[in-house]
C-alpha cells in the first residue's frame, strides 16, 4: 500500500496528533501568509487545506466575495439578459448543472460539461483541457464574452449598457464602491471579474462526510472505508491522479509553483483505432494540436461528485457505478454500431494507470460508497454561497 499525499487514515491520525499539539480544533484555519490576503479575509478551512493562492493583484476581500456572489447570480451579466453564472452552475447541484452540455444565453450548446466551482482556487489550470487557461479572472472572460459558443453574450457594443444598468443600482453602487474603495470609477467589467474570481476562491467545500472522518468526528460504513483503501492503493490506482486534499493531481496552492500540465488520457474513445477522440472534444490536443495529447483532460476534483451527475467532460456517463465498471474494464469499448464506436481500452495514448483492474463487484460498490461519501452539505445550502435574491 502506498498512501496518497494528504489522505487516508495514515495521514489523518498524524495530523490529529499535531491539531492537538497547535490546537486547531474545529474548522481550524490553515496558517495563511497575510501578504495573500486582504485583511477582513479568513479562510474557513480544515487543517489539511493548504492556503490558496492568491493573485496579489485581486487579494481577498469579503466585500469582493459578496460583490461576486451578487454578480454570480446576476442575469444582467449578459448581452440579452436571460443568463448568469448561474444559469449553467447551481449550488444544490455543487455548482455543476445536471446536464450533459449546457445552452448559453442565445441557445447555442458548449462542447462540455458544466464543471463544479468550488475548490476552483486550487486548480493550476482551469476547465476540462486548457493548459493555456491559468487563472480564475482569465477563465470568467470566457463564459462573459465568448463566441464558440456563446454563453452570456457579452460584447463590446452591450457592454456599455450593462455596465450602465449596474450603475443605475444604488446597492450594486454601494457594493463595487466597498469592493473597490481606491478605485474613483469601480464598475467597469476588469472589477467586475475580479470579483466574480474573488467570490469563486472563497467557495471552498471541505465539510464532507469524509473531511468529518478526517478530523474524527464521523465514522465511515465498512463499505466506504474499504472503498477508500481500494481508492488509495495500487489495486485500483485512482489517487495518482485523484490526489491530494481535492482529489487532483492538478493542485496549486500558495507557496508552491503551479504545476498545471498534468492532463490524462482515460481510454474514453478510440474512434479511428488510432486513438482518436470526437472532435470538438480531444482534449488538450485542440490547445497544442500535438498527437501526444489526443483524449488528454484534467482529473477532475471527485468532491461532490455524487451530486455532479452526469461524468466526464461530455457528460456520457449516467452514474458513479457506470464510471467505476469503466476504470475496472481499463477504458471504454462502445459497439459497433453506436455513435462514437471504438474500443477505448486499446487506445494508444491511455494512460498506463488505466490497467484492467480487478474489482469484484461488491469492490465496486464499495468504491462508489467512499465517492458519496464526499457530498458536502454545507456547500450545497449554504446562504454564504447561495443566490442573494433568496439570502440577501
Ligand atoms: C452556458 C453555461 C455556462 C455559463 C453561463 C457559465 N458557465 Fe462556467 N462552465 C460551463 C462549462 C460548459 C464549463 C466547462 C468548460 C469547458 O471545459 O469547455 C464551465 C467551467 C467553468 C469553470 C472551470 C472550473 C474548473 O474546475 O476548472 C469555472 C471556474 C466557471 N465555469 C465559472 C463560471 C463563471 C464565473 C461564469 C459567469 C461569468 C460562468 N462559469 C458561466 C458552463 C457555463
Ligand atoms: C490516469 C489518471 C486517472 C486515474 C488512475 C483515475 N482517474 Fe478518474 N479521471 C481522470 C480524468 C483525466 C478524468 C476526466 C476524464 C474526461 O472527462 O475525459 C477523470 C474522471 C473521473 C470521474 C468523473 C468526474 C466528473 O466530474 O465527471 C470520476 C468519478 C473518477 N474519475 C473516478 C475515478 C476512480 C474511482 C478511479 C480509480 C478506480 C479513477 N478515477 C482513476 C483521471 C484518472
Amino acid at each position: 500500500m502506498r498512501p496518497s499525499l494528504l489522505l487516508g487514515g495514515v495521514f489523518s491520525a498524524a495530523v490529529l496528533a499535531s491539531c492537538v499539539l497547535i490546537g486547531c480544533g474545529g474548522g481550524g484555519t490553515s496558517a495563511i501568509d497575510p501578504a495573500l490576503s486582504s485583511g477582513n479575509w479568513k479562510w474557513a478551512m480544515p487543517f489539511y487545506f493548504p492556503a490558496p493562492f492568491v493573485p496579489a493583484d485581486n487579494l481577498m476581500s469579503e466585500e469582493k466575495f459578496q460583490l461576486g456572489r451578487y454578480l454570480f447570480y446576476d442575469k444582467k451579466l449578459s448581452g440579452n439578459g436571460t443568463t448568469a453564472c448561474a444559469s449553467c452552475h447551481f449550488q444544490n447541484l455543487a455548482f455543476t448543472d445536471g446536464k450533459a452540455v449546457s445552452t448559453g444565453s442565445t441557445g447555442q450548446l458548449t462542447a462540455r460539461s458544466a464543471m463544479p466551482i468550488a475548490n476552483s482556487v486550487y486548480h493550476p489550470t482551469l476547465t476540462w483541457a486548457r493548459p493555456d487557461l491559468v487563472s480564475l479572472e482569465q477563465q470568467a472572460a470566457v463564459p462573459i464574452y465568448g463566441t464558440n459558443p456563446v454563453e452570456m453574450g457579452v460584447t463590446a457594443a452591450n457592454e456599455p449598457t450593462i455596465l450602465a444598468l449596474f450603475a443605475a443600482n444604488a446597492g450594486y453602487v454601494a457594493r463595487f464602491k466597498a469592493a473597490f474603495p481606491a478605485d474613483p470609477a469601480p464598475i467597469t467589467m476588469p472589477n467586475i471579474i475580479k470579483a466574480l474570481a474573488s467570490f469563486e476562491r472563497g467557495v471552498i467545500s471541505a465539510s464532507s462526510k469524509y473531511d468529518l472522518w478526517n478530523q474524527g468526528l464521523a465514522t465511515l460504513t465498512p463499505s466506504e472505508l474499504n472503498g477508500l483503501t481500494l481508492f488509495n492503493t495500487e489495486k485500483a490506482e485512482c489517487f495518482h491522479c485523484h490526489a491530494g486534499h481535492n482529489f487532483s493531481d492538478q493542485t496549486t496552492f500558495a507557496g508552491i509553483l503551479p504545476q498545471g500540465n498534468l492532463f490524462h488520457n482515460t481510454g474514453l474513445y478510440n474512434i479511428d483505432g488510432l486513438g482518436g477522440f470526437p472532435a470538438p472534444n480531444r482534449g488538450v490536443f485542440e490547445t497544442t494540436a500535438a498527437p501526444a495529447d489526443m483524449g488528454k483532460f484534467r482529473a477532475q476534483t471527485l468532491r461532490n461528485v455524487g451530486v455532479t451527475a452526469p461524468y466526464m467532460h461530455d457528460g456520457s456517463m449516467k452514474t458513479l457505478t457506470e464510471v467505476v465498471a469503466f476504470y475496472a474494464a481499463g477504458g471504454r469499448n462502445i459497439p459497433v454500431g453506436q455513435p462514437n464506436a471504438g474500443d477505448g481500452r486499446l487506445n494508444p495514448y491511455k494512460d498506463p494507470l488505466i490497467p484492467r483492474i480487478n474489482l469484484t463487484l461488491a469492490e465496486q460498490a464499495d468504491l462508489v460508497a467512499f465517492l458519496n461519501t464526499l457530498t458536502d452539505n454545507n456547500l450545497l445550502t449554504s446562504p454564504r454561497f447561495a443566490d442573494p435574491a433568496v439570502f440577501p
